[in-house]
């Protein structure tokens, strides 16, 4: 046979299967359904009932354009629900806004969904890393959490001194005659010098060595590659990004040199010789913690990036984008300095900043607005209902078939006005005077996956503000474009975060 008509034949095959794989699944999910007795979920009124290639050539357009936020709220009102389902690729998507849902994913359902399933079976990350605590279930997961676990519970109290120099540095960048300075590249470097020494050991110091700043910006581009990857799902041979791969190997081999570094102390400690840090201080950092549960390089290389991965583009973000606040609220950057000179020049500790309410109030007003993780995002491994979110009124049950793949949206969570009142666009510490929300702000998950870093982020987070307001008056925005947002781990602020700081 001619090898055009064998061609023609096994295209034609291919579709033939993918239209039935895909009627029977539609069928099954539609008996199912009616057996939970869950009404249908609105959805995406798209063309392509097989691939959803219309959904997905609207999101990633709106990726390319930095549109990715409007999309989210766009898709979400058109449906008028806060629940709906679209085809992306052959794969079923449920996105969310309904706190009971994020709620009953994260705690009382959790068993119904898993992370692996997207992030490691279908080989999205595999090549950068394996199985560790952001990326496994089950007992795998629950070892690899019990491994972080203890230095994270005493990492946020205990590392203030530690993060008093970083801050220094940090400060040393900013110009003191109230020029322009664009804080993001700084708190880029700032965070990556931070995570080197507390998660590593040893510090990369990039704010004084830019040129040591790169495996910051290989873990952009990671990420990137990551997040692309873990959309393509089925799709993902269609991602050969040669220079991904070869920034995988590139931070491989930036780690590989702790995990050595770590391992030959081990061996001297053993031999008596303790492990300190050029200060005499003995080793405390998150590597070393984990080290000695962990014989093998690769295992602990996959611990490490289990950790590393979620700690990227994380609070230098979250600080970028509260500075950016800050700037556009001359009044609250007041009352926040009010609130830092009465604490005056007591040391400064984990207590005494948990004691300044307004600043506790304006992270979380930063973790409102601005949330640095978009969604919580679960495949579904058994059919399961979820709360709330179907029916005319939105208060039915929802259906989620195995397979389905479900988003929890954030974004859309801390910003709808019927949870937070006609004023939730504004950027308002004092409503968290009465607020006190439960699901509805998860700014780090909630359930036993939440962030572990969370006590860690948020005391380093007020540290750096609390400092920066004891020297600077006042913050001025120094360009006019409004917040956009480009999405690379989370959305990060499009133009950067362009300011000037008004020496007291
Ligand atoms: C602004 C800063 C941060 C935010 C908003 C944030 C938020 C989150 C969220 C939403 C999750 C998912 C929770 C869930 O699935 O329910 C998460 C997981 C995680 N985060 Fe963070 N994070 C931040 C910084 C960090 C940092 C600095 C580290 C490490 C040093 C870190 C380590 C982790 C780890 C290991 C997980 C996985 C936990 C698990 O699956 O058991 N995060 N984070």
């Amino acid at each position: 046979m001619h090898s055009g008509s064998i061609l023609i034949i096994f295209t034609l095959s291919a579709i033939l299967y993918w239209i039935a794989a895909a009627t029977l699944n539609y069928v099954r999910y539609e008996k199912t359904r009616a057996e939970f007795g869950c009404p249908p979920l609105k959805a995406y009124p798209g063309w392509d009932k097989i691939l959803g290639l219309d959904y997905v050539y609207a999101m990633l357009k709106a990726l390319k354009e930095d549109r990715f936020l409007q999309f989210q709220t766009d898709t979400y009102s058109a449906r008028g629900s806060k629940v709906w389902r679209a085809n992306f690729l052959g794969n079923r998507m449920v996105y969310s806004s309904e706190p009971e849902n994020m709620k009953a994913l994260s705690t009382s359902q959790k068993d119904a969904f898993a992370v692996e399933p997207i992030r490691v079976a279908n080989g999205a990350i595999t090549p950068f890393t394996g199985r560790g605590v952001s990326s496994s279930d089950g007992e795998k997961w629950q070892h690899s959490r019990d491994l972080v676990k203890p230095y994270f519970e005493r990492a946020g109290f205990a590392n203030l001194n530690r993060l008093r120099e970083h801050v220094d540095r940090l400060m040393s960048q900013i110009p003191s005659d109230s020029s322009t300075v664009d804080m993001q590249p700084l708190f880029q470097r700032w965070f990556l010098d931070t995570s080197t020494d507390f998660l590593f050991g040893e510090t990369v110091n990039s704010l004084d060595h830019p040129e040591r700043g790169w495996p910051q910006k290989d873990m952009v581009k990671v990420m990137a590659g990551l997040r692309l990857r873990l959309q393509l799902s089925s799709f993902l041979f269609l991602h050969r990004d040669k220079e991904w791969f070869a920034a995988c190997k590139r931070i491989q081999g930036f780690l590989s040199h702790y995990i050595e570094q770590a391992y030959r102390q081990l061996e001297e400690e053993k031999k008596g010789i303790p492990a300190t840090y050029k200060n005499g201080e003995p080793r405390d950092d998150f590597l070393w913690t984990v080290a000695r549960h962990v014989p093998d390089p690769i295992e602990l290389r996959t611990q490490l990036t289990g950790v590393w991965i979620p700690s990227n583009e994380t609070t230098s973000i979250l600080m970028s984008n509260t500075i950016y606040a800050l700037a556009r609220n001359p009044r609250v950057v007041q009352k926040l300095r009010e609130a830092v000179l009465e604490y005056g020049d007591k040391p400064l500790t984990f207590e005494g900043l948990r004691s300044i309410n307004y600043l506790r109030w304006t992270v979380n007003e930063s973790h409102r607005l601005y949330p640095v993780s978009l969604q919580t995002v679960r495949a579904c491994i058994k059919d399961t209902t979820l709360p709330t979110g179907g029916g005319e009124d939105g208060k039915a049950p929802i259906f989620c078939a195995k397979g389905d793949i479900v988003h929890c949206n954030r974004y859309l969570m801390h910003r709808d006005p019927e949870l937070w009142g006609s004023d939730t666009e504004q950027f308002l510490p004092e409503r968290w005077e009465k607020a006190r929300p439960m699901w509805s702000f998860v700014p780090f998950g909630g359930g036993p996956r939440i962030c572990p870093a969370h006590v860690m982020v948020d005391t380093e987070c007020s540290y750096a503000i609390f400092r920066l307001l004891q020297r600077f008056k006042a913050i001025e925005p120094r360009d006019d474009e409004p917040y956009a947002a480009v999405m690379r781990v989370g959305p990060s602020s499009k133009y950067g975060c362009k300011v000037a700081f008004i020496p007291a």
